[in-house]
């Protein structure tokens, strides 16, 4: 009882400062980092099963209207477990603030934390403009302005939110939306926030601008991750306009944006799971990739498939399914089939990092696996997610010009030092 109560107030939290940002080739490189706040056991899962429940449930329209009349100082949401955040400059002079990179939303927005710093490129715009999240929301006035991601480079006059208010962000300063823009859609609205009428707008996102004012010379962004050595070494990098050939090996495999909703809606593609040589866990479906997701998650069935293959059972402690170390020494690899291409993501990388076992309450003795449970069976449109335990093993491209995902192996797709 005691271990426990201690634990739950066990605060964690993992900052690695971002480095210089750096443009070539027609590519903005921007780094990211890893950021663990531990306050609550079983957190993880529990953010990751809400959030897909928004994904399922998206209104936009409806969403919009509720929010921008929600009064301040409404139940407050936990904050989140374990986010990847970016520096971005906003102004001239440029003020830097920590955004979460998203690929499951479109908005970006500050003042989170830091309130927003206007400069004379700051222009208020007469909209309003709100966005709800599993783990948060926030409503404010749209702004545009000029934002740095690199060396010099700049975008102009791009649309972003200054929060009156939001919750759920505590220690960042907002979200950087990389999501694909039709998700803006009833994002925006006219008149006063007890009166609000939605825009039927798309606002171009950070990404879309950067190509449309001809920065980058390819529409679309990768995500390169290396999972954690240790607390202190996790890195990543998003490259803006192209791939970093350096981040990944072999070649590309692309899968189109899949036609099943509501996955069609987000970064979604079609994809089977099997566990080692002949398991099947999930026929090919449709599902997403989300950088705003901590785990991999799986539709119920498929999910019980794979808890009956490892043996692993459900601790209650942290939410994530056990095995033992004996277990662990024989659990297979799971094979992801993307558009007829073979993705393994081996045992090593199904188990969470060890180091982090107590922050989720768990103990240094067992192994705790990063695959959960969607919370909804397959057949409802969206019957995965690959969180970050995936990107963190896979190279990822959201490809806007061609609508379409890819992934690559990366020298730490088989690395054994999680
Ligand atoms: C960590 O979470 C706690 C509780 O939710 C919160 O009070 C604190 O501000 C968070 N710390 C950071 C750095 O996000
Ligand atoms: C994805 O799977 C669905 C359902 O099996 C199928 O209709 C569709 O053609 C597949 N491909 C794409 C790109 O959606």
């Amino acid at each position: 009882m005691l271990t426990s109560l201690l634990i739950s107030t066990l605060a964690l939290c993992l900052v690695v400062s971002a480095n210089a940002i750096v443009a070539r080739d027609n590519m903005i490189r921007v780094p990211f980092s890893k950021r663990v706040n531990m306050t609550r056991p079983g957190l993880v899962l529990k953010q990751d099963q809400a959030r897909a429940r928004a994904i399922r449930s998206r209104e936009p329209q409806k969403s919009a209207k509720r929010l921008l009349k929600k009064a301040i100082g409404s139940v407050p949401v936990q904050n989140q477990a374990v986010q990847y955040v970016a520096n971005v400059g906003i102004g001239t002079p440029a003020t830097t603030y920590s955004l979460i990179i998203d690929t499951g939303s479109s908005n970006t927005w500050v003042g989170a934390g830091k309130a927003f710093v206007q400069t004379t490129t700051s222009v208020q715009t007469s909209n309003l403009v709100c966005a709800d999240y599993s783990a948060g929301t926030f409503g404010g006035t749209e702004f545009t302005d000029t934002f740095s991601l690199g060396d010099g480079l700049a975008i102009k006059a791009q649309s972003f939110g200054v929060a009156s208010f939001s919750q759920g962000f505590e220690g960042v300063d907002g979200i950087l939306g990389l999501g694909p823009v039709d998700l803006t859609i009833g994002t925006l609205a006219t008149g006063s926030a007890s009166a609000p009428v939605v825009v039927n707008e798309e606002i171009p996102t950070v990404t879309d601008n950067l190509f449309s004012q001809g920065v980058i010379s390819s529409h679309e962004v990768s995500i390169s991750f290396e999972p954690a050595t240790s607390l202190a070494g996790t890195n990543g990098e998003l490259t803006f306009g192209g791939t970093d050939s350096s981040k990944f090996t072999g070649s590309i495999t692309f899968a189109p944006i899949t036609s099943i909703s509501p996955s069609n809606e987000f970064w979604g593609i079609n994809q089977s799971v099997r566990y080692g040589t002949s398991t099947n866990i999930l026929t090919t479906t449709a599902g997403i990739v989300d950088a705003g997701m901590t785990l991999i998650l799986l539709a119920t069935d498929a999910f019980l498939r794979y808890e009956a293959a490892t043996g692993g059972v459900l601790d209650e402690a942290t939410g994530l399914l056990r095995v033992t170390p004996a277990q662990f020494n024989t659990l297979q690899s799971l094979f992801f089939n993307i558009n007829g291409v073979q993705f393994e993501l081996t045992a090593n990388a199904q188990a969470w990092p060890r180091s982090l076992n107590s922050a989720i309450g768990g103990n240094s003795n067992s192994v705790y696996l990063i695959v959960n449970d969607l919370g909804s069976p397959s057949g409802e449109g969206l019957d995965f997610i690959n969180g970050f335990a995936f990107l963190e093993r896979f190279y990822t491209v959201l490809d806007t010009a061609n609508q379409r995902v890819g992934f690559a192996n990366t020298p730490f797709t088989h690395a054994t030092t999680n």
